[in-house]
């Protein structure tokens, strides 16, 4: 077949040139970038920025159901944070308590929550599905750029007991008839131990109780008021809800039932629930030691260590056997994991961390922080620009250097990556990682690690691309339902040698 030729305006011809100085802003405009003699009709839709395959334009309501203190709250915060951070979804929680709170104030007592009091609870739970509802089918404040970059959709989570047949049959006539999919969440835990265990940990100091009681009074009135509820409690699945969407998980994810549990969101919502629980654990992050790449201020590459590389491995060793390993209670040494990338320089840094035998809370042999290397965790691929120092990559290729400036996150490198598509291969070793009970010191890079601080930290992925992942330095971060708790310790200061920093990234 004959080379195509173009029967383009002189006016198109040149569009290339056109957004040299500023960013497009409407699709049209965007379009315009890629016309060329060659190609006059360019498939030019930009990267996903708020999308994923195959929850495009669809609505979901998550209805949270069970007792107090079965942990509802906890999974629907994280679930929102996967849900907007790897699939893109516009993702918000609704909880019924905190209406409570804002308009009736704080200090309510275990009567409060009674049969008898329903109707005036009822109002709590009626303006929180008024705002779900407008937030559901609210006039989209996207640009049209945005939504021809892929509209996901919106996922509400409706977080209250919803703990009675009645109170779910009215949540269905409610949104029955509304355009979107709706999926029952209900956590069931018949272990008193860990019921007692919740309260004291979530519940007596929360904002219905501080400053109102003292702690011991606090946890009487809470295990109070789930007797009240336990009371009228309807667990799901009688014959008038088999024909709706659940998933039961029963103690803490020991047993998981699924019914009617279909489509891409919901599959994703079904495994990242089987995957999690209540166990709080830390996640180690640390960038490798200094490679020879990093010393020219190169990108990419699969380089070994610098001296200073070599250094902060050793001492990163050090640091693992005093801390990381160590339970902060008594000292003595407890399972944590490792995961390295299969670059050469995380290896590196990995190589001196000690693999002793250690027991296992149930008594098993436990390889101390058994390396584990994964390719998910490369650093991202810079294609074409691999190798090459920031510079060069100006001087080379001044458009593509802009064109990152200008949108970071979405930006893919010719033949290499986006952030965008290092969130993607992310994804299943984030499941990973909140379905384990230990620990886990992950040696990766820079970029790979601002995603992952990002998740953990509850931020969102437009800030993550840019996030300051240092040389040299562990960041532990324990997530918790409400925030996340980080610390950040400098191993080795480059400054006391005046050997040469981190060149700045961009
Ligand atoms: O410079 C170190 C490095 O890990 C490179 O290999 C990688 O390309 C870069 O950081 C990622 O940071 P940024 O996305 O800011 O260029």
């Amino acid at each position: 077949m004959g080379k195509q030729t173009s029967t383009s305006a002189p006016e198109e011809r040149s569009a290339t040139a056109k957004y040299a100085g500023g960013f497009p802003q409407t699709f049209g405009d965007f379009k315009d970038q890629f016309v060329t003699a060659e190609n006059p009709t360019p498939q030019s839709i930009p990267p996903p920025k708020y999308g994923d395959q195959g929850i495009i334009g669809e609505k979901h309501v998550l209805i949270m159901v069970g007792l107090p203190a079965r942990g509802k709250t906890h999974m629907a915060k994280r679930l929102c944070q996967y849900l907007r951070f790897f699939h893109g979804a516009n993702t918000r929680v609704f909880n019924v308590g905190e209406y409570r709170r804002r308009d009736a104030g704080v200090g309510q007592t275990a009567d409060y929550f009674t049969k008898e009091n329903e109707e005036q609870r009822m109002k709590f739970a009626r303006a929180a599905l008024k705002d779900m509802i407008d937030f559901l089918f609210q006039e989209d404040s996207m640009s049209f750029l945005e939504q021809r970059g892929v509209d996901s959709g919106r996922v509400a989570i409706f977080d209250a007991t919803n703990s009675t047949r009645e109170r779910r049959r009215w949540l269905i006539e409610q949104i029955g008839t509304l355009p979107l999919k709706v999926l029952f969440i209900e956590s069931i835990c018949t272990d008193e131990a860990v019921v007692e265990k919740n309260v004291r940990m979530a519940k007596i100091n929360n904002c219905d109780y501080s400053g109102v009681m003292t702690e011991e009074q606090a946890f009487k009135d809470f295990m109070q008021r789930v007797r009240n509820y336990e009371k009228e409690y309807e667990p799901m699945g009688s014959d008038d809800e088999v024909d709706l969407s659940f998933i039961k998980l029963i103690d803490c994810g020991r047993r998981v039932e699924f019914n009617r549990v279909h489509g891409f969101l919901l599959g994703r919502v079904a495994q990242f629930l089987s995957n999690m629980h209540a166990t709080t654990c830390s996640i180690y992050l640390s960038r490798h030691g200094q490679s020879e790449y990093n010393s020219h201020g190169k990108i990419g590459g699969d380089s070994g260590l610098t001296p200073m590389g070599e250094a902060y491995a050793q001492k990163l060793a050090e640091f693992a056997d005093r801390v990381i390993t160590r339970d902060p209670e008594n000292g003595e040494a407890r399972p944590v994991r490792l995961w390295t990338s299969s670059l050469q320089r995380t290896k590196l840094t990995a190589r001196h961390l000690k693999h002793d035998k250690v027991k296992t809370g149930g008594g098993k042999d436990w390889i101390q922080m058994a390396p584990r290397v994964l390719r998910n965790l490369d650093e991202i691929y810079a294609g074409v620009c691999d190798g090459m120092t920031y510079e060069e990559i100006r001087a080379a290729y001044p458009r593509e250097y802009e064109l990152r400036r200008q949108n970071k996150l979405s930006y893919r490198y010719p033949r290499g990556e986006s952030y965008l598509d290092v969130i993607a291969r992310l994804d299943p070793l984030v499941q990973e990682l909140e379905s384990y009970r230990e620990d886990v010191l992950i040696v990766g890079h820079q970029g790979v690690l601002r995603l992952i601080y990002a998740y953990f930290a509850g931020l969102d992925r437009d800030e993550a691309a840019t996030l300051s992942i240092p040389l040299n330095t562990v960041i532990k971060l324990t997530p918790r339902t409400h925030d996340c708790i980080e610390e950040r310790v400098l191993l080795h200061d480059p400054s006391e040698n005046q050997e040469p920093i981190d060149p700045p990234s961009y």
